[in-house]
């Protein structure tokens, strides 16, 4: 991968728009194919400990929950080193950084190579669905990048859980990690809070992961032409209806969330309705995309 290119890598999140984390050119092209605002900072990737103490101060509660979960789907916002080598657009000038070891084994093999960690965030236009396969990224930006490594479809489905670990540890995104796993090892009770803005990520905008058509949801009828979002198997079913799982489990649900999402704007449908999915373990976050994906 050169110093200075941008390139697509699948995790088992999402895919990312990835490029060298040390640089200003190379992560100034991910926010321009992207359309992010400068604001939005973006996570970083590393493979190695050795690498991320180069940038980060860790700490106790870090430790913990890097040797069970890591890598995986979570992402730690860490105190920032003041010499560091982190480009300024990665943190848009702020002292914290997000960073993550992403599991798919592609990823950390190139990642394992390369002198430099990869600042990658999803790699979809800003506020448009999540890509989670090699084809939704072209879908996304078509030839605007040169290069999509291919590692199959995303084995997890949605985004890392984000935790801040900067002073009292903060659940800031629900994700692919759930908040109990977290809250077992560090024996705490942290609670994911949507309504306290100051809790919440720069890039959680009110509008997100959006197949930009009309979503209701807890629907238990949909209207005519309207597409069907389930979870559960009902004996009735029609051309309409998308089911998430096949046996009513939330971790597939999620998995298949992005994917069907993308399917169903295909399809050119005007508006979706989904059925009340529960909001325990990855209903959680099942929930979350869904109502900012309904904000449109
Ligand atoms: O699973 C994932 O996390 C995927 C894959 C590609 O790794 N990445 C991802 O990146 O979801 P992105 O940019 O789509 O979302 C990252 C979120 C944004 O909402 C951003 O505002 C927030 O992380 N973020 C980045 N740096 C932060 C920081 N220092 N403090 C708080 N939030 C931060
Ligand atoms: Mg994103």
């Amino acid at each position: 991968m050169n110093k200075k290119e941008c390139i697509a890598i699948p995790t088992e999140t999402v895919y990312g728009l990835a490029a060298n984390a040390y640089s200003d050119s190379a992560t100034s092209k991910i926010f321009k194919i992207k359309k992010r605002p400068k604001k939005n900072p973006l996570i970083v990737h590393y493979a190695s400990l050795n690498m991320l103490e180069k940038d980060c101060y860790l700490n106790k509660n870090f430790f913990k929950l890097y040797e069970k979960l890591s890598p995986g789907p979570i992402t730690f916002v860490l105190k920032l080193k003041k010499n560091s080598n982190i480009s300024k657009n990665v943190t848009n000038n702020k002292k914290t950084l997000a960073i993550r070891f992403p599991k798919h084994w592609l990823t950390r093999k190139l990642l394992k190579i390369l002198k430099y960690p990869l600042a990658a965030p999803s790699a979809n236009i800003s506020t448009k669905i999540s890509p989670v396969s090699k084809e939704d990224v072209k879908d996304e930006f078509g030839k605007k990048i040169k290069f999509v490594l291919d590692g199959g479809q995303s084995k997890i489905g949605l985004e890392s859980t984000i935790v801040s670990l900067i002073n009292k540890p903060q659940i800031l995104r629900l994700g692919g990690t759930q908040t109990s796993t977290i809250n077992k090892i560090l024996k705490n009770s942290l609670k994911f809070n949507k309504k306290n803005k100051k809790l919440t990520v720069p890039g959680q905008g009110k509008v997100h992961y959006s197949p930009e058509i009309p979503i209701r949801l807890n629907v238990n009828k949909p209207k005519q032409g309207e597409a069907f979002i389930l979870v559960k198997k009902r004996k009735l079913s029609s051309k309409n209806f998308y089911y998430l799982s096949k046996t009513n489990n939330l971790r597939q649900a999620a998995k298949n969330l992005y994917k069907t999402l993308r399917m169903i704007k295909k399809k050119k449908f005007k508006s979706i309705a989904v059925e009340k999915i529960s909001n325990i373990g990855f209903g959680e976050a099942i929930n979350d995309r869904l109502i900012r994906a309904s904000k449109y």
